[in-house]
Parts: structure tokens; sequence; C-alpha cells
């Protein structure tokens, strides 16, 4: 019994309404992507776990028009209020990222930031397909995710591993969330139907660790 519970992040939000990635600056990739966004043109973003909005605000502010999914309505309703606090809107929609709340070919760009790996293999790989359904062809995703497979950390809260390099705590703020251990291999073959572009931005590593890319969408597939 693993108490695994997806809708962990509820409770985590819960418990610190104020939200933490709020109080977080913005992804340290934002200036650049903003370019990146600008010279293609693109119009709508969604943010995937967009959490309580810190780049829903941030691409807000310069004009794109946003659209965000959380698991947690507790976060969407933060980021909503957060928006409107800055005369800002964005679409916002709570629900599990297997099932993205959208049309195919919906938007031009999406952020997913420290999101996709929440999940069992099985629902990443839906995950997946759905990004590759809302985003229209040529359409870019900016990933960033850990890469490097480790056990849990001495001091660590006590987890247990689900299934191979899935870890669910069973304590701490993210009791009973799946956390899927990529590693640099595995991560290029889930995301097989897309393209890495080293063009646009050379695949990183941000001063947190987590490995960062730009994808696309290919045409015509
Ligand atoms: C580490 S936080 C990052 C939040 C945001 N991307 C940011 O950078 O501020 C992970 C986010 O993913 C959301 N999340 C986790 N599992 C999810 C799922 N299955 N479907 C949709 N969102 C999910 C959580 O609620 C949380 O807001």
């Amino acid at each position: 019994m693993t108490g695994e519970d997806a809708t962990g992040w509820e409770a985590a939000y819960r418990k610190r309404p104020s939200g933490g990635y709020r109080k977080a600056s913005q992804h340290e990739d934002c200036q650049a992507l903003d370019r990146v966004f600008r010279d293609r043109n693109v119009r709508a973003i969604l943010d995937l776990g967009c959490g309580d909005g810190r780049h829903l605000v941030f691409f807000a502010r310069r004009g794109y028009l946003m659209h965000g999914q959380d698991i947690a309505p507790t976060a969407i309703r933060l980021a909503d209020e957060w928006l409107a606090g800055e005369n800002l809107s964005a679409d916002l929609k709570a629900g599990d990222m297997t099932h993205i709340r959208w049309p195919d070919a919906s938007f031009d760009a999406m952020l997913c930031i420290q999101v996709v790996n929440h999940h069992r293999i099985r629902q990443i790989r839906q995950t997946v397909a759905e990004i590759h359904r809302v985003l229209r062809e040529g359409g870019l995703l900016f990933l960033t995710v850990a890469t490097e497979r480790r056990p849990p950390r001495p001091g660590a809260p006590k987890a247990v591993e689900v299934e191979p390099h899935t870890y669910v705590p069973l304590e701490g703020h993210e009791k009973g969330v799946p956390h899927h251990q990529f590693d640099t291999q595995e991560l290029r073959y889930e995301f097989r139907r897309f393209i890495v572009c080293e063009d646009v931005m050379p695949v990183h590593k941000d001063s947190k660790g987590y490995t960062c890319l730009v994808m696309q969408k290919p045409d015509n597939q």
C-alpha cells in the first residue's frame, strides 16, 4: 500500500496556499524562450502543470494567449487570482495531464516545467501522446525534467519504488505523488515523435540540475 495519489498535489497546494512556486522566480530560460516564440510568431501557449502560475504570468505579461492545466484545483485558483490581480487573463482548466482539455492542434507552443515525471510510465506515455495531439504541426515544446537516476537521498522523505525508477514518498509535502526518474536515453525514446531542436536552444541543465530542451512536433507526420 503506497498511498499513491496524483491528487497529493492538491493537498500540497492547500497546505501552502501562498504557493511555493509563485514565490520563486520564473525559470531561467524564459527570456530566451520569449525571443524564440516571438521569432516564430507563437500566439497560443499551453503551460501543462502550470501550478500557481509563475510562467502564465510571465508570458501573459508579454502578450501571449495563455492557457494552463493542472491537476490541483487550488493551484488553478491561485493562478487565476494572481493573473486577475495583474489585469491579465488565461484560459485555465483543472485536470490530469493524461487528458489535455483542448482540441487537436490548439497550441503553437507548450511549457512543461518539472511536471511530466509525476506519473507512472503508462500515464507518462499517455501524456506524451496528448502533448503531441494538442500541439500544431511545427509547434514547440519546452520541457524540463530530471534525468539522473538515484535512490532517495539519506534524510529524504521515505519512499517506495512502485515500478522501475518510479518512487512515491510515504511522507512529506509530496506524499503520494509519483516521481519517475528518467535517464537521457529513456527521455529521448519516450519523446521520439518529436525533433530535439538543438539549433533553437541547446539541450542543457538548469541551475537546479534539470535537463531542459526544446522539441518540435514535425510537420506532416
Ligand atoms: C514541480 S510543480 C511545477 C509547477 C510549475 N510548472 C512551475 O514550474 O511553477 C509540478 C506541477 O505539476 C502538477 N501536476 C502533477 N501531476 C499532474 C498531473 N497528473 N496532471 C496535471 N498536473 C500535474 C502539480 O500540481 C504541480 O503544479
